[in-house]
Formats: C-alpha cells, structure tokens, sequence
C-alpha cells in the first residue's frame, strides 16, 4: 500500500471520532449530565456545555457515519480495504468504541477545565484540540488493539497516526469557525 493511501485512510478512519462534536453542537441542550452538580473546588463538574441529549447525539452522529463510510465502502466501491470491518458486528463495536470514546473525551476535557477554574468556551490549548481522539484511543486501544494496530501503528501506518496528530489542530479549528459562523457555537474554537 502506498504511502498516500496510507494517510487517506488514517484520516477516513478516524471521522467517525471526530463527527461527534459537531453532532453534538447540533442536537445538544436540555439536561447536563453532571445535573448541575459542583465539585469542592466550587466549579461544575462539567459545566452546562456537556449535556445527556449532546452525549447520546454525538454518539450516534459518529457511528451513523461510519456505517455509511463501511457501506460505501463494502457495497459500493467494493473496497474492503476502506472497511473499518468486513464484519459488521466488529464494525459497529469499533465504531462505538471510536464515537463513544470521543464524547468520553470531550467529557475528560470539560472536567480538566473545570478543574482549572475555566469557564465554559474559555480557551484550553492542546486539549481543545485532542481530547476527542485521546478519548477515542483511551476506548479503541486496549479493547481493538489489533485494528488500531493494523491501521495506526503497523509499518508504514505510523506515518497515518502522525498525519492526524498533525491534521486534527486543523480541522479543530474550520469546523469551529463553521459552528460558530452558523450561530452554533459560541466561540470560534
Ligand atoms: N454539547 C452538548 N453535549 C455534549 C457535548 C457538547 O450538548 N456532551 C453541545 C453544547 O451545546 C456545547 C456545544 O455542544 O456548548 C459545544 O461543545 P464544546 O465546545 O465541547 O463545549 P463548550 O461549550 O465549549 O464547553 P467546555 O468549556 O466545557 O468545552
Ligand atoms: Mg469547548
């Protein structure tokens, strides 16, 4: 496999960890998942940013995505080499590790802020920007090491885990300019 090809699919793999953010922007409100709650040090545990209806959005955002990227490429191109799986239970279960990680990541993300006496959208460098795939990867690592292996890690595939490393602090800031264009977020990062 090429090395281009290589650096697409770390990047094709790695969309169903970054979608959920903004499906979380777009469907998120009601209740927090902290309910509101403090911790000792007198701020929310999570804040007002991180809500159930957000959680479960974004989620589903991610996994809704990667079952089309895993049709597209099993029943439409005929490519199973652009499949996260060619079983569809293992895809599922990899796409949720992926999805669910990276909300648990945001999640982390707003509780170190918090911890930090930041309020909700205050900028938080290097965090802000990788707390969706260290989530995803705290999930997808132990529990599908050998899928994380074979597409992350293995040979020539280092070079994909360094290009997304590269690449996310990039498309972290277009897609939060577009949120915040569209009136969906309140900062534009
Ligand atoms: N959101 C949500 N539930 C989540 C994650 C996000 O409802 N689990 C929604 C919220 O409306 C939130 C918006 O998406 O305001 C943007 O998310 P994010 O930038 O992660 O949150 P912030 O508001 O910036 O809060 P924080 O300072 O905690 O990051
Ligand atoms: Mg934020």
């Amino acid at each position: 496999m090429g090395l281009l090809v290589i650096l697409a699919q770390a990047v094709w793999f790695i969309l169903p960890a970054l979608a959920p953010s903004s499906g979380a922007v777009l469907v998120g409100g009601g209740s927090p998942i902290d309910f509101g709650k403090k911790t000792k040090d007198g701020s929310r545990v999570l804040g007002g940013g991180k809500t159930w209806r957000g959680l479960a959005g974004g989620t589903l955002t991610g996994m809704v995505l990667g079952t089309i990227q895993n049709y597209l490429a099993l029943n439409v191109f005929n490519e199973p080499n652009w499949a996260f799986s060619t079983s569809w239970t293992s895809t599922f279960l990899i796409l949720f590790l992926l999805a669910f990680g990276s909300m648990m990541g945001d999640m982390l993300g707003s509780f170190c802020k918090r911890r930090c006496g930041k309020k909700k959208g205050d900028k938080f460098p290097v965090m802000d920007q990788y707390d969706l795939i260290i989530g995803a990867f705290i999930f997808v690592i132990p529990l599908q090491w050998a899928w994380f292996n074979a597409h992350y890690v293995e040979g020539q595939h280092i070079f994909g885990l360094v290009f997304i490393l590269i690449l996310i602090p990039l498309l972290h800031r277009i897609t939060n300019i577009i949120g915040f264009k569209m009136g969906k977020k309140e900062v534009p990062w």
